[in-house]
């Protein structure tokens, strides 16, 4: 394959480009991770020239990779910038993006396109890439990675793979889902693989259930046009929060690779039983419906909570419980793990005493870390009381945890798609959630409940949990703690 390469970016005067992606290349530019000979080309309608582009992108890396930023490296990094303005989802234009572009590269070079363009422009985009030629892999390799969302049900998803298998193959093609380039999300795996003490007791004889909670503090700002036509179940359970289950209860794959992993994800998404009604609550946060951009009496959910069920030998029997909103308390990613009580409690307890069942908090972020809480003798006296023993990253490394886009681009220019979503798989997981979220919209829709600012939601979001005699556990992440949790 060739020297060079190239990564084009469709959609480059969006907000992804300079918040996230330039200032991951950069990153990884300073740690020597990209290849020695580089270009990153921007593309998109507005006019730019390549100095404008340059200027642009630089205010972006100051502002978003601030601790990294210096003027040497930067000065060292820009040349390899460059801009070509066009509509790519018009042929012509496309034909023009490609003559610049060699001219750029005056080599055979590899090139990792990027699409980071509104959903709506991926099969224009793409189908132009093919009439161009753009996809032909002569000496020199040709991968493409694709944006979330994909898709926004089954029928449009398997569509999209359709036109995206007419102009590149599978093992061309990286659709991106960030929550798996985070390290901790990626530490879940070790965690469960390279240790030997968990995994004999990750199964339905010891654990009691599974509680995934993705709570933001932000809400919907300016994006309501788009989120209100896709709401929390598109935007975060459909994917991040699926893979982060997917994580948590898979089994073990025979090999560290893409297909392997892959293959077990499938296995476990299809292992889900169907969500019946009753094991869901959708919310919207109070104000959400005055918001500009959304739609007068919209049903869209901001929050929700459900229980899953997996119908493997592993699981049966043990709910996962997975929430998330916008416009809560707290920003916390977490996956807790609630173990079962001992069988036998020979203690003399007094009156009212109850033993806290052991917790496993997988904190993903902000505060990355793993927690164990687990009981102990409170000295001189016979009652206990819960402890906890700590993990927590930045106490543990001197490596600092890198930016999800920073792995996964890399991943995507040296092939290794094991982070990437699979056709199958994608369309596994809109299987899942095309019945659930057809609940929530058109004449019937549920009418979500509303739930104040700054709470953890819905009532009903507790009630999942009560009715089946848990909780959602305040254990865990020491930020949520902080936070009074
Ligand atoms: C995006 C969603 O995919 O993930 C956003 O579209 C959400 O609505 C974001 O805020 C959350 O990502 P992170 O990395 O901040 O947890």
């Amino acid at each position: 394959m060739a020297d060079a390469t190239s990564i084009i970016i469709f959609g480059a005067s969006g907000d992804l480009t300079h918040r996230k992606l330039i200032p991951a290349l950069y990153n990884q530019f300073k740690k020597g991770r990209l290849p020695e000979k580089i270009n990153i080309i921007g593309v998109s309608r507005t006019e730019y020239t390549h100095e404008a582009f340059r200027e642009l992108e630089e205010k972006g890396v100051r502002e978003f990779a601030p601790d990294s930023f210096d003027d040497a490296t930067w000065a060292q990094f820009v040349p390899n910038i460059w801009y070509i303005s066009g509509d790519a989802s018009k042929p012509d234009d496309m034909e023009k993006v490609s003559k610049e572009l060699s001219n750029i590269e005056r080599e055979n070079t590899n090139r990792l396109y990027y699409l980071s363009v509104a959903p709506n422009l991926y099969e224009p985009i793409i189908l132009n890439l093919g009439v161009a030629g753009m996809a032909e892999e002569n000496g020199a390799w040709r991968h493409t990675i694709i944006e979330k969302p994909f898709g926004r049900n089954l029928a449009s998803a398997q569509a999209l793979n359709k036109t995206v298998h007419r102009v590149f193959e599978e093992h061309q093609v990286y659709r991106i889902d960030h929550y798996l380039g985070k390290e901790t999300a990626q530490n879940v795996l070790f965690f469960r693989f390279a240790n030997t003490i968990f995994e004999p007791v990750w199964n339905r004889n010891y654990i009691d259930n599974v509680q995934i909670t993705v709570a933001e503090t932000v809400d919907v700002g300016r994006r309501a046009g788009y989120y209100d036509s896709s709401g929390v179940l598109r935007d975060m359970f459909q994917n991040h929060i699926l893979q982060l289950l997917t994580l948590v209860a898979m089994e073990p794959p025979a090999a560290f690779d893409a297909t392997a992993l892959r293959n077990e994800k499938v296995k476990l998404i299809t292992s889900i039983r169907p969500v019946s009604a009753e094991d869901m609550v959708v919310g919207q946060y109070s104000d959400y419906r005055q918001a500009e951009g959304v739609t007068p009496g919209s049903t869209t959910p901001t929050y929700a909570a459900l229980k899953l069920q997996v119908d493997n030998w592993r699981w049966r029997g043990v709910p996962f419980y997975l929430r998330c909103g916008k416009a809560l308390g707290t920003k916390v990613t977490k996956i807790l793990v609630e173990f079962k009580s001992p069988p036998h409690l020979m203690f003399n307890l007094q009156e009212g005493d109850k033993i806290a069942r052991n917790i496993l908090s997988l904190c993903i972020q902000p505060d990355e870390g793993i927690h164990l809480q687990f009981e102990a003798k409170i000295p001189g006296m016979n009652g206990f009381r819960s402890s906890e023993m700590e993990f927590h990253y930045k106490d543990s490394f001197a490596e600092k945890t890198s930016d999800a886009y920073e792995r996964l681009i890399v991943d995507a220019l040296r092939g290794d798609a094991s982070l990437f979503t699979r056709n199958d798989e994608i369309e596994a997981a809109w299987r899942l959630f095309d019945p659930i979220i057809a609940r929530t919209e058109g004449d019937h829709a549920r009418e979500p409940e509303l739930y104040s600012r700054g709470t953890w939601g819905p009532d009903a979001g507790d009630t999942l949990l009560t009715k089946d005699g848990r909780q959602w556990q305040k254990s865990g992440c020491l930020h949520d703690l902080k936070h009074g949790e």
